[in-house]
C-alpha cells in the first residue's frame, strides 16, 4: 500500500485545486495579449500539476515537454543537467512558461532557464507548484508559485521518489525511512 510509506498530508487535494485554479487566472490575465504562447512542462513531476493547470487558463496555448535528468542522489540534484528529451519544437518568439513541480536547489531550472532562454524566445517566465527556499543554491527568479514549503522530501501530485507515489491525490511527506537506509 503507497500509504503505509506516508508520514502526512503536507498539501490538500482541494487546497492544490484551488492554488491551481488562482495560478490559471492570474496566468490568463497576464498572458491574455500574447498570440504565441507556450508553456513547457518538466517531465515527469510536473505532468500531473500542469495537466491541471492548462484547464484553467482560459487563452490559446500550446504545450512541450522536456525531460531533463540531474545528476546526485535521488534527494539531492548535483547541478550537472543532461536533456534527455529536447523540445518537439523551436520557442523562438514564443512566449514562454516553463512549468515545474519542484524548486530545491534550483540548479535544475536555472539550468534549464538558460538553455531556453539562448534560443530567443519572445519572453520566458517560471511557474513552480513548490518551492524549498531554504536549499537554493543559485538565484532564481520564479514568477508565479503555488506553495512554499520547510525542507521535506515530498511525494504525490507528480513527485516521485523512485518512480513511485506520483498518483498520490496530496502532496505528502514521506515516512523518512524509507529513503534513508
Ligand atoms: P533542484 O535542486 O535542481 O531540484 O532545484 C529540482 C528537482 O529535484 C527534485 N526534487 C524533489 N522531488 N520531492 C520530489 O519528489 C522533493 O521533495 C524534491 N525536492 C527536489 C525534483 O525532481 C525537482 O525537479
Ligand atoms: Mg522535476
Amino acid at each position: 500500500m503507497l500509504n503505509n510509506d506516508i508520514e502526512r498530508v503536507l498539501i490538500t487535494e482541494k487546497q492544490l485545486r484551488e492554488k491551481v485554479e488562482q495560478l490559471g487566472k492570474k496566468i490568463s490575465s497576464d498572458y491574455k495579449n500574447s498570440d504565441n504562447f507556450l508553456m513547457v512542462g518538466v517531465l515527469k513531476g510536473a505532468v500531473v500539476f500542469m495537466s491541471d493547470l492548462i484547464r484553467c487558463v482560459n487563452l490559446p496555448l500550446q504545450i512541450d515537454f522536456m525531460a531533463v535528468s540531474s545528476y546526485g542522489t535521488s534527494t539531492e540534484s548535483s547541478g550537472v543537467v543532461r536533456i534527455l528529451k529536447d523540445l518537439d519544437e523551436s520557442v523562438e518568439g514564443k512566449d514562454v512558461l516553463i512549468i515545474e513541480d519542484i524548486i530545491d536547489s534550483g540548479l535544475t531550472l536555472s539550468y534549464m532557464y538558460n538553455i531556453l532562454k539562448s534560443r530567443k524566445p519572445a519572453s520566458i517566465k517560471i511557474c513552480a507548484l513548490l518551492d524549498k527556499p531554504s536549499r537554493r543554491k543559485v538565484e532564481l527568479d520564479v514568477d508565479y508559485l503555488g506553495f512554499e514549503i520547510p525542507d521535506y522530501f515530498v511525494v504525490g501530485y507528480g513527485l516521485d521518489y523512485a518512480g513511485k507515489y506520483r498518483n498520490l491525490c496530496d502532496v505528502c511527506v514521506l515516512k523518512p525511512e524509507i529513503y534513508q537506509d
